[in-house]
């Protein structure tokens, strides 16, 4: 209605990092289409969505970046990560691997990234209980020492997908 406060638009880019199959797109698929895909194939190149959500009765658009944790698919690293002001740093509990892999990740975070991008730490695939290799604890730890927000996810049953990326909105804005 031409109000000025009314019409601000807040527009928040997020980057998803972590390793291959840990479950990046699929977190991005089910907070932005409540979907999730049981077979999905490895990201090429550079895909993002938007979604708006409201904080505070702000409208605030959030473009999530997803791109290949593989090496060999991964795009132009400093394009991904320019003008990102949070981030998610994905491991799969159930692949303790990729929880080692957590701290080069945070390196080339911030290698191409302000000190203060918003960043969380995600625990993807809680749903498969047996297969668990990272303890809870392990998780929390870690995002203690390296500042970080911690949560456990699970993109197929949905638990705490849109609480970890609405943490990280909340911190930026
Ligand atoms: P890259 O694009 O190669 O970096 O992988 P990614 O991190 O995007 O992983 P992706 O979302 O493609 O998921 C990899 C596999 O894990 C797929 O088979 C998904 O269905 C499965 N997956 C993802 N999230 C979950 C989850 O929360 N629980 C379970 N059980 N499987 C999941
Ligand atoms: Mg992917």
């Amino acid at each position: 209605n031409g109000n000025e406060e009314q019409s601000q638009d807040y527009l928040f880019k997020i980057v998803l990092i972590g390793d291959s199959a840990v479950g990046k797109s699929n977190l991005l698929a089910r907070f932005s289409r409540n979907q999730f895909h049981p077979y999905s194939k490895s990201t090429i190149g550079v895909e993002f969505q938007t979604k708006t959500i409201d904080i505070d009765g702000k409208e605030i658009k959030a473009q999530i970046w997803d791109t290949a944790g593989q090496e060999r698919f991964k795009a132009i690293t400093s394009a991904y990560y320019r003008g990102a002001v949070g981030a998610l740093v994905v491991y799969d509990v159930c692949r303790h691997q990729t929880f080692d892999s957590v701290g080069r990740w945070l390196e080339e975070l911030h290698m191409h990234c302000d000190v203060n991008v918003a960043t969380i730490l995600v625990g993807n695939k809680t749903d498969l209980k047996d297969a668990r290799e990272v303890s809870t604890a392990e998780g929390k730890a870690l995002a203690e020492a390296q500042g970080l927000f911690f949560m456990e996810t699970s993109a197929l049953d949905s638990s705490n997908v849109a609480a970890a990326f609405q943490t990280v909105v909340e911190e930026i804005y």
